[in-house]
């Protein structure tokens, strides 16, 4: 059975942080505090772990070939030798810490990646064949091929994502792969001359269109080239569960951010994909807009973050609201956030009924707030409520649910489908012969 643990904190994923909690401080010095720092709540997995599968294994280092400066093995993706800090530029000398800049140009076809991170992070990608091409789902390719939306000059506000057409709740609007991922233990421990030299030349082993994709977007006001790019568009991602990552999705980068976000983001490490997911109906015209904070982030601390990170100074709907409205969004947000400690705490002592009674004042309240947990997700969590609690009718109905919202959703990783089958198959034939009353 799929762990409940793993689902709640995919929920708690969601909430914590809808979008980009772009790297903090990147564009300051030597010393980069993850993301994590501003709430310790799963920033780095915004919308949550796409996959979880605690039988994968990561490959020692070396198994692989991966080794500092050695030619590329048929085993490995690298289409060119990987480069390694030398020992002079590092502050650890642990195996773990040796950084490297890995680079696949034949990735998904030709528009390649690079990625700088430890020898222990690439080993787990390449077991993982998140380097293997797997052809997109069907659904996700015809989303992707025909865009719900474009980039257009937004009146005095610079570039923007606008739909082209209405789009529907949970909807993919976006699918992008990185074309560069950098391990923030890298921005740690590695001195910036040498940061910037290194992800300057990771960018540029890149296939030639993407590296001009990346050259070509948007800086903020940062002193060095390299750090206003990053600065301006990295997203962040978790690798390997802790290995927090920032990334440049040239796609996903072109979209602002709103404290009243209409979509967030989400990311597969078995498949290196991000996908962009609409949270409720967007009209056609609409921008599509995430938040790089978590949500639940109070006002000011939210203000001081966009500004400090990307200069940004908050004119989304909710910062010029009424300061009536902002105390009462504010308000609502604190209790989501409560309301889900709730659910995990009276899960973990046994009171089912509490936990299902608390979710769905959580979902009221998320509803309200407009920041609503998508309904698969939810009905999920219900599921293994009922479940737990020996209610097989609403275990399997609510099962079902979400299996068929799973569907229909069509996310880039089979994952929670799966979790969402293998949940009702357990579940349905003890339904049933109960229901027969043996
Ligand atoms: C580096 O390795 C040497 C021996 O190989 C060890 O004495 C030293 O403590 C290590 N330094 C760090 C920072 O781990
Ligand atoms: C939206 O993002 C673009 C970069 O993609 C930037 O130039 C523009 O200023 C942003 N607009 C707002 C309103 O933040
Ligand atoms: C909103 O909250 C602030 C600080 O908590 C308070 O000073 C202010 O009076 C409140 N405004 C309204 C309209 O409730
Ligand atoms: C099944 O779920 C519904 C909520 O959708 C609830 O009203 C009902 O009481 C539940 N039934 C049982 C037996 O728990």
């Amino acid at each position: 059975m799929a762990t409940l643990g793993a689902r709640l904190f995919l929920i708690s994923g969601l909430l914590a942080a809808t979008a980009a909690p772009h790297v903090s401080g990147i564009h300051s010095s030597t010393s980069t505090s993850p993301p994590s720092a501003i709430s310790g709540q799963c920033p780095n997995q915004p919308a949550g772990r796409l996959e979880y599968d605690p039988l994968r294994k990561c490959p020692l280092p070396g198994v692989l070939g991966i080794i500092p400066d050695i030619e590329p093995s048929p085993e490995t993706p690298w289409t060119l030798t990987p480069k390694c800090v030398g020992e002079e530029q590092k502050i650890s000398n642990t195996t773990s810490r040796v950084h490297c800049i890995f680079t696949d140009g034949n990735f998904r076809t030709g528009h390649g990646t690079s990625l700088i991170t430890t020898t222990t992070v690439a080993a787990h990608l390449v077991g993982l064949e998140a380097f293997n091409d797997r052809p997109a789902r069907l659904e996700a390719a015809k989303r992707d091929a025909v865009p719900a939306y474009e980039i257009v000059e937004l009146e005095g506000r610079g570039k923007g994502a606008v739909a082209t057409r209405d789009i529907r709740r949970g909807e993919i609007i976006m699918v992008d792969v990185p074309a560069l991922l950098v391990g923030t233990e890298f921005l740690h421990d590695v001195r910036a001359h040498h940061r910037r030299r290194l992800i300057k030349q990771a960018i540029n082993r890149l296939p030639g269109k993407t590296r001009d994709e990346v050259w070509s977007l948007s800086r903020n006001n940062g002193e060095y080239e390299i750090d206003a790019i990053m600065g301006a568009n990295a997203n962040s991602v978790a690798i390997s569960d802790n290995g927090i990552h920032v990334g440049i999705f040239p796609k996903v980068s072109r979209i602002n951010h709103s404290c009243r976000p209409n979509a967030y983001y989400r990311f597969s490490e078995t498949r290196l994909t991000m996908e962009v997911v609409s949270y409720h109906t967007i009209e056609k015209g609409e921008e599509i807009t995430m938040s790089y904070v978590p949500l639940e982030t109070k006002r000011q601390e939210r203000r001081k973050y966009l500004q400090d990170n990307w200069g940004i100074d908050c004119q989304c709907s909710l910062c010029k609201a009424s300061d009536y409205d902002q105390n009462e969004s504010e308000a609502s947000r604190g209790r989501i956030n409560e309301l889900r400690d709730s659910i995990l705490n009276a899960r973990n002592n046994g009171f089912f009924q509490d936990a299902i009674n608390i979710a769905e004042d959580w979902h009221l309240v998320s509803e309200w707030e407009r920041v609503p947990p998508l309904a698969p997700e939810y009905h999920d969590i219900l599921a293994e409520l009922y479940w737990r609690k020996g209610e097989l009718v609403n275990a399997t109905r609510f099962g079902r649910m979400a299996l068929d919202e799973w569907v229909k959703f069509g996310s880039v990783d089979d994952d929670q489908l799966e979790h969402a089958r293998v949940f009702l198959n357990q579940v349905w034939p003890v339904a049933e012969k109960r229901r027969k009353g043996e």
